[in-house]
């Protein structure tokens, strides 16, 4: 059966990164770099969001260099302090540019700690930081529609149960640091669902992902001889970039929102992600960052 000749022309709009501008957090390394140069190949503006300027100015330089894309820039960003994360924002706004893909990409797994604003490490950092920054930006993604915000989870939302908000006011507890991780990354599945659903008919489109499991320096914590027999086994980097291009930039997604994908492909997210949970979150997380 043929498409309708509107939508034909909204996916070949919103086709590849060429002329569009993108911001990806935390991609200084790992697969945010990777995604950040996959952007930048396709001849996308890219913005590398990083907390540590020399690192961020370095991923710049090899992104310029490995692509020929001179388009890339470093904007500092730390998570884990809300006051930065709208710093980065106001510091993006203030450059008067469009803003069509945001990837919140950035994330920390078995850390332990508080946020400057007091909230779990993990929790701080790969959601309610990104949801803060998120917001702040919407206003900017809207007026550029078609525009998409891509949130990188993981398979391990799997294994949170549930999300106990008053936990998330302390440090992480477990001896793993695994369910933390798990919770937060549930957090990204039930932002990317909530936020479909408050920009419905907006032009702005929400994707959710697992990556695969991949050799970064996530496993930093991991202790040898253990990590190297580990990191064999995984993805690299530019494969573990894979899906969030395809849910930044390809035309196959542009009418979807709110789902969650793993290898280039839609698949079923926990069924404690349910559209309550998400709602409640959004509520908590927006009392919890109104400014005083
Ligand atoms: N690797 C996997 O197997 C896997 C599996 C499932 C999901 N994921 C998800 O994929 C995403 C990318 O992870 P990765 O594997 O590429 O890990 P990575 O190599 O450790 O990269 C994580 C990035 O997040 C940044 N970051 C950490 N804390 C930050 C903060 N407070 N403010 C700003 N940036 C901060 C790191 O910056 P620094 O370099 O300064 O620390 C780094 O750029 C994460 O959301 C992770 O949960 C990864």
């Amino acid at each position: 059966m043929s498409e309708p000749e509107g939508a034909a022309a909204h996916r070949s709009e919103v086709a590849g990164a060429k002329g569009r501008t993108f911001l990806v957090t935390g991609a200084n390394t790992g697969i945010g770099r990777a995604t950040a140069a996959g952007l930048a190949r396709q001849g996308g503006r890219v913005y590398v969001a990083a907390r540590s300027r020399e690192k961020g100015e370095e991923a710049v330089a090899a992104i310029k260099a490995s692509t020929g894309n001179d388009a890339v820039f470093y904007l500092p960003l730390d998570l884990a302090d809300l006051d930065s994360v709208r710093a980065c924002a106001a510091d993006f706004l203030a450059r008067g540019e469009p803003l069509h893909g945001l990837v919140n990409n950035a994330g920390v797994v078995r850390a332990r700690g508080l946020t400057k604003q007091g909230f779990e490490l993990m929790f701080g950092v790969n959601h309610l930081g990104h949801f803060v920054l998120t917001n702040a930006l919407l206003g900017c993604l809207t007026a550029s529609a078609p525009a998409r915000v891509v949130t990188v989870s993981s398979d391990s939302h799997y294994s949170a149960h549930g999300i106990d908000f008053e936990a998330l006011r302390r440090p992480e507890r477990g001896v793993t640091g695994m369910h933390g991780y798990a919770v937060s990354k549930l957090c990204n599945v039930l932002f990317s669902a909530e936020l479909a659903r408050r920009t419905a008919g907006s032009g702005v489109t929400t994707y959710a992902l697992h990556p695969g499991v991949v050799a970064s320096d996530i496993w930093r914590r991991v202790p040898w001889p253990v990590r190297p027999l580990m990191l064999r086994r995984m993805l690299t980097v530019d494969q573990g970039a894979a899906t969030s291009l395809y849910c930044a930039t390809s035309p196959d997604v542009a009418q979807d929102s709110g789902k969650f994908y793993d290898k280039c492909a839609e698949r079923a997210p926990s069924r404690v992600a349910t559209p309550e949970l998400a709602a409640e979150l959004w509520k908590r997380s927006e009392e919890w960052t109104a400014p005083d």
